[in-house]
């Protein structure tokens, strides 16, 4: 892959990825079922995270989770025992064909200078009639009320930073067409749009702690000058939720792709 702008297996990024899977998963697999038996692909799986949901709520699969990365792979199995783990190119699948019936998949693309490698090899390893399941980012879509100079300063180092390793972090927005450059013929895009406002403040505190967490979890992709701003930033971020009329706005991308 580009380069990881996030952090590696350290305590921190770990705890924050565990995090965001429990935060996230209620918006990102609402829409996807699979049913006792099916062969399910947790493909990117990090740590392990995103998987420990699906096997939550889809008992009775046969999940399996890869990634490139050896020392994730160990902190997964270590941490979350339910799938098979398997260390693999998500570009050259270790799969025959049409060995799964669902695919997921969750903020990998984004990282990748040719997604459409990723993405053929998933409809390669999609059985007929299966499905795959993404989700992406869309940096353009984030906003907060009031705004903030930090805040701003901080996404637009992270989107710079992605893009100068490689990814994309507007990759949402083509990820329609990146389907059908990789064959695929029925697509469906399904916004995971997150709002906070003080109609749920519980949300809304949840919701600016994840984005306050990525922005810190910054700190060396950044270099030590950023510091100071992504710290303001993290902490205008938390200051939202008690803010008299904030809001915050994100965004992200939900493919689905049938074989
Ligand atoms: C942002 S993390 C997402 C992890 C997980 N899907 C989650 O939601 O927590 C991206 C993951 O992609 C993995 N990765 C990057 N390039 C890969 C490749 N070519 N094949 C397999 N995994 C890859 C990285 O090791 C990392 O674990």
């Amino acid at each position: 892959m580009a380069g990881y702008i996030h952090g590696e297996t350290d305590p921190r990024e770990v705890a924050r990825l565990e995090k965001q899977a429990r935060f996230a998963s209620p918006f990102i697999l609402r829409e996807l079922d699979a049913t006792p038996g099916m062969r399910v692909l947790d493909l990117a799986t990090g740590v392990g995270a995103m998987a420990q949901q699906l096997f939550e709520r889809f008992p009775g699969v046969r999940l399996f989770a890869l990634d490139l990365d050896r020392r994730k792979l160990s902190h997964a199995a270590a941490h979350h025992p339910g799938p098979g783990y398997v260390r693999g190119d998500a570009s050259r699948l270790p799969f025959k064909g049409g060995a799964f019936e669902r695919v997921h998949c969750s903020w990998l693309l984004e990282h990748l200078a040719r997604p459409v490698e990723v993405l053929r090899e998933v409809r390669r390893v999609l059985a007929a009639g299966g499905y795959c399941h993404l989700t992406e980012v869309d940096n353009s879509t984030f906003r907060t009320s009031p705004e903030s100079p930090e805040v701003a300063q901080t996404l637009s180092a992270l989107n710079t930073a992605q893009i100068a390793a490689g990814g994309d972090p507007f990759i949402g927005q083509r990820l329609e067409a990146l389907f059908r450059e990789a064959g695929f013929s029925r697509v469906r895009l399904i916004p995971a749009e997150l709002r906070g406002t003080g109609d749920d403040l519980r949300f809304f505190h949840a919701f600016a702690e994840e984005f306050a967490e990525i922005f810190e979890s910054l700190d060396e992709a950044l270099g030590p000058k950023m510091a100071p701003t992504l710290r303001a930033a993290a902490r205008r971020l938390r200051e939202l939720p008690g803010t008299p009329g904030a809001e915050m706005y994100y965004r992200g991308v939900i493919g689905q792709a049938w074989r």
